[in-house]
């Protein structure tokens, strides 16, 4: 199938069950059971699409993970690459440097900047921490209950998805304090919005930083401005930037983790946008490189240095020729398609698609996000709220079956479906995703 008529598929096509018998094949050499075939094996992928080798054609509503926030081997960016590789694949080349002028133009904050490369989410976490270390001469941190930052031992230590992200890895990084996320659909406090007054935002205050924390040893917050593999947890207006002041109250650095909440996904370049909070520091990876494997670190250009030393930090691979040269095409297929205000659009009409079918749907408790970053959360009873992890993979399992690739997520023991298309998606593609879904949720309530 030719990458234009894999691009303009209208829906997906199954053609033999999944997993075929190449598919099934490839998992018994890799001695993988049938059951295990719950993600497409990609044997070819365009746009919104991946076909496996048995050429079942698969809906990605999920981007891999909000990395082909543009669709999958978009032609500009293939079109960078290839003028890349007929001209260096590795070392100094000036796209980096056209790539730190770009970023620190589409970051919120007017104030110069420093960009450091990574390849992963986790690196790129891993490097912020020791820059807010290292640059205020503070030893501890804030992060939140229920994040997910990545596996590197720092990133592991900013982040609680799960028990299993700790226990037998432990003692992780010392020093990192996690505070309870605003989630007003499951309130750490038990209380209502706006009645709790942001008791969560006040317990930093009033709580830790009277006990056991002291502010002015507190390098920086690490915050996902929604949170993600929690469940895609948005806070409340006034949460962001209420802590954005406390932040500037106690001079400690308030650093966005939109590795996966950035590049057009919210409707804005980056999610923190939402609250008009300008972070000192930044973490971009997933969608940043198209694609291609790539992460940054945005800071403000000040931390850099401190009594004359320079924050020393890189990689073999840092800011590698083939990821700038993606990351820059990536940016301007963002803009010149428009798509960061089609995600905004496209994403008010999900949004309301889903809030009908959770009146419809017994076992769908809350529908929440922002733009084309929905999480639909799975309860096996609205009243109580009490989730039900069972029936959300049984969704996914549905959706599979009929070429809908969607999975779920969740922290304190939530089934969160990830509704995260390309946004690329047409509103034809849109709707026949959510006819699927619905089927899916309809056929597990039976
Ligand atoms: C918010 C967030 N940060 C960091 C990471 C880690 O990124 P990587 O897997 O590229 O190391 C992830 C990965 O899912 C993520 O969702």
């Amino acid at each position: 199938m030719g990458t234009e008529e894999l691009w303009s598929l209208k829906a997906p096509r199954i053609v033999v069950e999944p997993p075929g018998p190449k598919v099934r094949e490839i998992l018994e050499a890799a001695g993988l059971p049938p059951s295990a075939y719950r993600h497409p094996l990609a044997a070819e992928a365009g746009g919104i699409w991946i076909r496996d080798p048995d050429g079942n054609i698969f809906l990605d509503f999920i981007s891999s993970r909000c990395v082909v926030n543009i669709g999958h081997r978009h032609p500009r960016v293939m079109e960078a690459l290839r003028r890349q590789m007929d001209r260096v694949t590795h070392g100094w080349v000036e796209e980096r440097h056209k790539l730190d002028r770009e970023l620190a133009r589409i970051t919120p904050g007017r104030f110069e900047k420093r960009v450091y490369y990574a390849l992963t989410g986790s690196a790129a976490n891993d490097c912020a921490l020791k820059l807010a270390r290292w640059a205020t001469g503070r030893p501890y941190v804030i992060a939140f209950a229920g994040a997910f930052h990545g596996m590197t031992y720092g990133a592991l230590s900013l982040s609680s998805y799960k028990t299993w992200m700790i226990r037998g890895f432990g003692p992780n990084l010392p020093g990192v304090y996690h505070m309870p996320y605003p989630n007003c659909y499951r309130c750490p406090f038990g209380l209502e919005h706006p009645d709790c007054d942001l008791r969560c935002l006040h317990y930093i205050e009033d709580y830790a930083f009277k006990s056991y924390l002291p502010p002015d040893e507190v390098a920086a917050v690490f915050i996902e401005p929604i949170a993600g593999d929690a469940g895609w947890i948005v806070p409340p207006d006034g949460y962001l930037q209420g802590l954005k002041e406390l932040c500037e109250r106690y001079g400690i650095l308030l650093v966005a983790e939109e590795v996966q909440t950035g590049f057009g996904r919210t409707g804005r370049w980056f999610a923190c946008e939402h609250w008009g909070v300008e972070p000192d520091i930044i973490i971009l990876g997933k969608a940043l490189g198209g694609g291609v494997p790539l992460s940054a670190v945005v800071a403000r250009a000040e931390l850099h240095e401190r009594d004359g030393e320079y924050f020393r930090h890189g990689h073999t691979f840092n800011a590698f020729p083939l990821g700038c040269a993606a990351a820059l095409a990536n940016i301007e297929v963002i803009e010149e398609e428009g798509l960061i205000e089609r995600a905004e659009r496209l994403g008010a009409y999900l949004m309301n698609r889903l809030r009908d079918m959770m009146e419809r749907h017994c076992s769908i408790g809350d529908v929440r996000g922002k733009g084309l970053l929905i999480g639909v959360e799975i309860v096996g009873d609205k009243a109580s709220k009490r989730p039900d992890v069972e029936a959300a993979d049984r969704i996914c399992a549905e959706a599979f079956k009929r070429g809908l690739y969607i999975i779920r997520m969740g922290s304190y023991g939530t089934g969160v479906l990830r509704v995260a298309p390309p946004l690329v998606i047409t509103r034809e593609q849109l709707d026949e995703a959510l006819r699927i879904l619905d089927e899916s949720v309809g056929a597990v309530e039976i």
